[in-house]
């Protein structure tokens, strides 16, 4: 009976069944990977890659990426105070939710992109500290609009790079694999 299958599968015809199984796999995950890597829709168009080529620091926007856990989303008083100076943002469409939410007071709500579940514990500042800069885990900023993840932030993702930094250190390498580590 098995071989009977297999003798198929090599048939033309059975070789397509192959082709289009493996098709249909390859997309699944190909689609899962994009919806992981898509920007979802926020209330404004933010476009990093327009501030950053402007020389603004990603520090100046999230300053608390350097100090604790959370690098944090600047408040609008912070987008204000540039553009309230800004010809454009009298007249354009993509600043016109900004200037609504400050003339209103009601503050922006932006759609979390780089996260991770609540039960891991990651911090910010053990890893600049540590000489990691934003683009190793965000991956270039500025080329893009509105943020997305270059890649799924998961254990084998943290692990991965735990174990290349530990190298030799072995001391080091049970403190970073350590389950306790990032989930206490
Ligand atoms: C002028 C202010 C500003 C600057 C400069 C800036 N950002 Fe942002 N950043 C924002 C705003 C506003 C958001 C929320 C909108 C979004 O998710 O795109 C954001 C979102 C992000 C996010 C996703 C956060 C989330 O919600 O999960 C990351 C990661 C990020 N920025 C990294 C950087 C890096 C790295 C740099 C420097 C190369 C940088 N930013 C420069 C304002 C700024
Ligand atoms: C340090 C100054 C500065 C800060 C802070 C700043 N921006 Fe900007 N922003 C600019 C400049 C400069 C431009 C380009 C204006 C131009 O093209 O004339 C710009 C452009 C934009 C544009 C594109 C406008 C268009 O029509 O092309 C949007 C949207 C925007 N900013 C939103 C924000 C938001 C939201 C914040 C706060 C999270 C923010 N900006 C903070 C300086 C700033
Ligand atoms: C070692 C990897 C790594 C580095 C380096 C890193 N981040 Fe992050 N970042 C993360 C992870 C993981 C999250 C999700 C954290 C969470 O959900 O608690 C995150 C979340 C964020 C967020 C959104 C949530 C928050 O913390 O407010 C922003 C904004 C951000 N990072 C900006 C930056 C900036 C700016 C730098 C550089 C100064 C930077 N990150 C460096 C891994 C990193
Ligand atoms: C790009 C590499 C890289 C990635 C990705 C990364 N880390 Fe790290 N992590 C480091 C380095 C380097 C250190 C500091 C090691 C040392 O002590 O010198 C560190 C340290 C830590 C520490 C110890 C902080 C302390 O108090 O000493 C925790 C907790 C941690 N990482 C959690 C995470 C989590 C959770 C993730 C995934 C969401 C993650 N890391 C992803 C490189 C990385
Ligand atoms: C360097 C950080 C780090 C270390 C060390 C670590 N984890 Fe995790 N763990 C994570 C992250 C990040 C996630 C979230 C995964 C996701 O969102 O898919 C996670 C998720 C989990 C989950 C939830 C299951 C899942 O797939 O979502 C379990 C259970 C877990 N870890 C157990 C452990 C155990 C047991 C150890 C020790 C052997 C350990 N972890 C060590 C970062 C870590």
């Amino acid at each position: 009976m098995i071989k009977r299958i297999f003798d198929w599968l090599k048939q033309p015809l059975g070789l397509i069944a192959v082709g289009i199984a493996f098709l249909a796999l390859f997309s699944v995950a190909a689609y899962g990977l994009y919806t992981t890597q898509q920007a979802p829709a926020q209330p404004i168009q933010f476009p990093h890659q327009t501030h950053v080529a402007f020389g603004i620091q990603c520090l100046y926007c999230h300053p608390n990426a350097a100090k604790g856990p959370t690098a944090g989303i600047p408040a609008q008083a912070k987008c204000w105070a540039c553009h309230q100076q800004i010809a454009k943002t009298q007249t354009s469409v993509l600043l016109a939710p900004l200037k609504d939410a400050v003339l209103s007071g009601t503050p922006i709500e932006w759609v979390p992109v780089a996260i991770v579940p609540d039960f891991v514990q990651f911090n910010h500042r053990a890893h600049i500290a540590a000489g990691k800069n934003c683009e190793e885990c965000h991956g270039d900023m500025s080329k893009v609009t509105i943020a997305q993840n270059p890649q799924v932030m998961n254990m084998g993702w943290c692990l991965d790079c735990h174990v290349k930094n530990a190298g030799e250190d072995h001391v080091k390498l049970v403190k970073l694999t350590d389950c306790g580590t990032c989930h206490y």
